[in-house]
């Protein structure tokens, strides 16, 4: 059942994203640019350096869409369980990764599954290296479920590692929600289904299952110059945070 306000229609998470799946990755959107910079500081490095340790690992990506991280873990010689709730945006990835060489694209396991479900998510415990799931987190229902799934299926070792990206919720409590414009005129949008997790409640919750923070970044809109480098959509937003980062491990105890 779609509900309609503010010039919005919420939709299931799922439906959402069905839709969106023909336009994700062309409308502008400015957290996947922030996404992309986050991503080359933060997990690239990371991707590099265990890649030198470990012959074969294994990354999960949680709401892995339309394979943007999909594409930068497999040409970084990653094996990746690519996981998500919405057909469409699977079989866009599914197209994208096609597109790589053998080798790459023969490295990929694909599981449709909701991670707000009751049936637990079909991989191994401890038998992946690391989890990435990024814009991902404001979809969840329950952040307890979500990190004790990344702490069940996480190497219980010192190099095995989480990195979550997220909406920031400053974007959310001035109104804003993942969802794409429907109607240029009227500009009216579908939206999913999204909950406003604070930025604390985000680090209790995997703390709770024993994640610890390494690394905490938020990034924005800095000024004119930059909102014109990011696109048209991003001049609302000058000088405010809009998209958050986290680098979690496994505490010492748990290991
Ligand atoms: C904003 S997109 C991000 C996609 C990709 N990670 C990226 O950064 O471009 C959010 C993705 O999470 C997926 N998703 C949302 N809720 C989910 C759930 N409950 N279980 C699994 N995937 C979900 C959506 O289908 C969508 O592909």
């Amino acid at each position: 059942m779609a509900l309609t306000y503010n010039k919005k229609t919420v939709v299931s998470t799922v439906e959402c994203y069905d839709a969106w799946s023909n336009t994700y990755d062309s409308d502008g959107n400015i957290l996947q640019l922030l996404d992309d910079i986050v991503f080359e500081e933060i997990a690239q490095p990371l991707l590099n350096y265990i890649h030198k340790s470990n012959m074969r690992p294994i990354c999960c990506e949680l709401g892995c869409g339309t394979g943007r991280n999909t594409m930068k873990l497999l040409s970084s010689g990653w094996f990746v369980i690519a996981v998500d709730v919405s057909t469409c945006m699977i079989q866009k990835a599914q197209v994208r990764v096609a597109q790589l060489e053998e080798r790459h694209k023969s490295s990929v396991d694909w599981i449709i599954h909701d991670l707000n479900g009751d049936k637990e998510l079909s991989i191994n415990d401890s038998s992946v290296d690391t989890v990435i799931s990024t814009l991902v987190l404001e979809h969840i229902i329950s952040l307890e479920q979500f990190f004790k799934t990344i702490y069940r299926i996480l190497k219980k070792n010192n190099d095995s590692w989480a990195f979550i990206t997220a909406m920031h919720p400053n974007m959310y409590q001035t109104g804003s929600q993942a969802g794409f414009i429907i109607d240029n005129v009227t500009g009216d949008k579908l939206c999913g289904i999204s909950f406003d997790h604070s930025i604390q409640h985000i680090i209790e919750a995997a703390n709770k299952t024993s994640l610890i923070l390494i690394k905490y970044f938020e990034k924005g809109v800095d000024n004119e110059e930059h909102a014109r480098n990011l696109g048209s959509r991003a001049k609302k937003w000058i000088g405010r945070n809009i998209h958050a980062s986290f680098l979690f491990k496994l505490r010492k105890h748990e290991i």
